[in-house]
């Protein structure tokens, strides 16, 4: 078979032979497509890069249609039964699974980098009393940078390994601090003869007893979340990470903008809104008004549709089954019963079949999060711990590859022609309703 696509301008008449690499055309080659000397050529115009691949990349596979996610290879199912968090971490920024010395050296390295410098802790100090702990991540994370010069020297592959190993090893200290602070409660330091889940906890709900015993099930669970967590290509937060990274930004500098990403109500905030919808919505009576206002367009079913999943996500599947073993520790939640009895009914709708929408990860991952104790601040920032494997790895990728710019897409520029300088006493007034329509602020 051709690995060419033959197109004829009807402008010109002329005919282009595009050739086809790996599925994609190469974006660059439309610009051969002119209708003349002074015509820049053609570009493609896909807001949202709906159909537009800007990477090339090893990490993570997904089959939207039959539901399907692979961290290097590795179906997200066997990870989740057979893996830890810092195993699964490991693959996704190395490429493969450890030897059992290599793990050990791994949480070694990790467990050795979660404690923050004195001046980062009193950097978060300075936030409001009521700052949310996303912004406090992203802010916080952004300052990491001031700390490690050496994170600079992106080129350098020793820099990028200790950068990785902090960045790891500190997100749970720094969103553990977040969490403390908005609690009014002091400080806990890292406990390193914990696991990576189990410090966490410790840090974020130790009171006063000497040492704190994580619950073994939330521990699990937790570290379940965690690798459900991990990546999902090249997705919102990690198209942010690969854009500030390819101006060779340094590491958390990078990060910061991944999460700042991932805040939206769109990304990982959207956890954060299933649990205020199914909260606002109260008893499953209430269901069908809801689904009234999400088919009037007045609203979204939080947690449901993807970009990529056009069937049930893997991820959502397990941790629906998950729930149920964090339950037996924390009781169940009452938001449960509402979110199945939704998901039955928005499965059962036209609306929802003919759009393709399912629940995504974020549907059920908050109900957990909510029976943990999470106050719902919390869960973009339990997002955003685990998924800073797969930006590292992402950014790592990034750096690496010779094909890689930096990142700096066209425009079709739609605005005015040139037009002359009006002075203050010739210009009329703009009112709110006109300045809408022209986009502008
Ligand atoms: N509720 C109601 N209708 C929806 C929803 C929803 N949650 N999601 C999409 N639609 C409709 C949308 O109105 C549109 O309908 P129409 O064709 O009539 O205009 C159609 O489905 C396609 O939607 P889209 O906005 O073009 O799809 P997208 O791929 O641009 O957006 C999405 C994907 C995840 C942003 C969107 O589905 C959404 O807003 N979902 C709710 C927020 C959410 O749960 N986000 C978490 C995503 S998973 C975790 C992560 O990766 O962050």
């Amino acid at each position: 078979m051709a690995q060419t696509l033959t197109v004829r301008d009807d402008r010109t008449g002329k005919e282009y032979t595009l050739p086809i690499e790996d599925g994609a055309l190469r974006a660059t080659e439309l610009s051969r497509i002119k209708t003349g000397p002074d015509d820049g050529g053609l570009v493609s115009y896909d807001p949202g890069f709906v159909n537009t691949a800007s990477c090339k990349s090893k990490v993570t596979y997904i089959d939207g249609d039959r539901g399907i996610l692979r961290y290097r290879g590795y179906p997200i199912e066997e990870l989740a039964e057979k893996s830890t968090y810092l195993e699964t971490a490991y693959l996704i920024v190395k490429g493969e699974l450890p030897t059992t010395s290599h793990l050990a050296m791994w949480q070694h390295n990790i467990t050795m980098h979660t404690m923050v410098h004195e001046s980062l802790k009193n950097f978060m100090q300075g936030f409001r009393y009521d700052a949310h702990p996303m912004g406090m991540l992203v802010g916080t994370v952004g300052a990491l940078s001031t700390f490690y010069p050496d994170a600079r020297d992106v080129m350098d592959l020793e820099s990028r390994r200790v950068q990785t190993r902090r960045l790891i090893g500190k997100m749970p200290t720094i969103a553990a601090f977040a969490y403390r602070n908005s609690r009014g409660l002091p400080y806990v330091y890292p406990d390193n003869d914990l696991s990576y889940t189990g410090n966490f906890l410790a840090m974020l709900f130790k009171m006063t007893e000497l040492k704190y015993k994580p619950n073994p099930v939330l521990e699990q669970a937790l570290d379940l979340l965690f690798i459900l967590h991990a990546d999902h290509e090249q997705n919102c937060s990690s198209t942010a990470a690969r854009v500030v990274g390819s101006a060779l930004a340094d590491p958390y500098s990078v990060v910061a903008a991944a999460a700042a990403a991932l805040s939206g109500p769109r990304h990982g905030g959207a956890n954060e809104e299933v649990v205020h919808m199914l909260r606002q919505i109260g008893s499953t009576k209430n269901i069908p008004d809801l689904i009234k206002q999400v088919k009037a367009g007045e609203r979204r079913l939080m947690g449901f549709g993807h970009r990529v999943y056009k069937n049930y996500d893997p991820r959502a599947k397990i941790i629906k089954e998950a729930a149920y073993q964090v339950f037996e520790v924390t009781g169940k939640s009452p938001l449960i019963d509402v979110a199945l009895e939704l998901e039955k009914i928005a499965l059962d709708d036209e609306y929802f079949v003919k759009r393709r929408l399912y629940p995504n990860v974020d549907f059920y991952s908050g109900i957990i999060y909510d029976a943990m104790g999470f106050p719902v601040e919390m869960f973009p920032v339990l997002f955003a711990i685990p998924r800073t494997s797969g930006w590292m790895a992402q950014w790592a990728e990034m750096v690496l590859d010779e094909e890689q710019r930096i990142a700096r897409p066209k425009q079709v520029y739609t605005g005015h022609a040139e037009r002359a300088y009006l002075p203050l006493d010739a210009r009329r007034d703009v009112g709110p309703s006109e300045t809408e329509v022209s986009g502008s602020l």
